[in-house]
């Protein structure tokens, strides 16, 4: 039987993807720079960022920023097995590759591996967000278990506002984040839920 868990991400993926190009680009630049004032302002630089695939807010600018100051960036790799994050940091676009579910991620050959401890926040993709600060993936659960495991990190969720909805029917075991960045909004959820 197929939840509404279930239905909601396929409907929520479907509004995601039928956004045009243009307004995704516009809309990702907007949030991008939104997240480096935000960070600049919080002086926040140990950062677990994410490479977009399919239609996510593409925050490739917040990457470059980094590199261009010369700071790394720390991009998750999933192990598919035990449905987990690790923690990589990347000094350049050489040191990436294709990993599981095409995901560009870093090379652990080459990359810096990085204890979560040593992060300051962590941005998270995500195909809905609801008014309670719970988010909606792809159904793997990697990032419920990476703030369970990490309960004290600040997580900052990031959306186009089309992919806000007042519920995505949270389980028990779903994680909220703190904030969620929009391209006009930034949001407090201040209960932790
Ligand atoms: N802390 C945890 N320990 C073990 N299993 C977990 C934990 N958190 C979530 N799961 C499992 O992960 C599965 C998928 O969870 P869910 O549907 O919420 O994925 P999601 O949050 O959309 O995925 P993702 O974070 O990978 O984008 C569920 O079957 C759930 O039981
Ligand atoms: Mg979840």
């Amino acid at each position: 039987m197929i939840t509404d868990k279930q239905l909601l991400r396929k409907q929520m993926r479907g509004y995601r993807h039928v956004l045009p190009k243009s307004y995704r680009i516009k809309a990702s630049r907007q949030i991008s720079q939104r997240l480096i004032r935000f960070l600049e302002a919080k002086k926040l630089k140990q950062i677990l960022l994410y490479w977009p695939i399919h239609e996510e807010v593409d925050l490739r600018l917040v990457a470059e920023y980094f590199w261009s100051n010369q700071l790394e960036v720390i991009l998750p790799v999933a192990d598919q097995i035990q449905k987990q994050i690790t923690c990589y940091a990347v000094r350049c676009v050489d040191q990436l590759q294709t990993g599981s579910y095409g995901i560009i991620e870093p090379d652990p050959a080459l990359a810096r591996l990085v204890d979560p401890n040593e992060l300051e926040a962590v941005i998270v993709p995500g195909v809905a967000f609801d008014k309670r600060g719970y988010r909606l993936g792809y159904g793997g659960g990697y990032y419920d278990r990476f703030f369970m495991k990490n309960p004290q990190l600040l997580s900052i969720g990031v959306a186009y506002p089309e992919q806000l909805c007042s519920s995505v029917y949270a389980e028990s075991y779903d994680q909220t984040i703190t904030i969620l960045l929009t391209p006009t909004n930034l949001i407090y959820f201040l209960e932790k839920n």
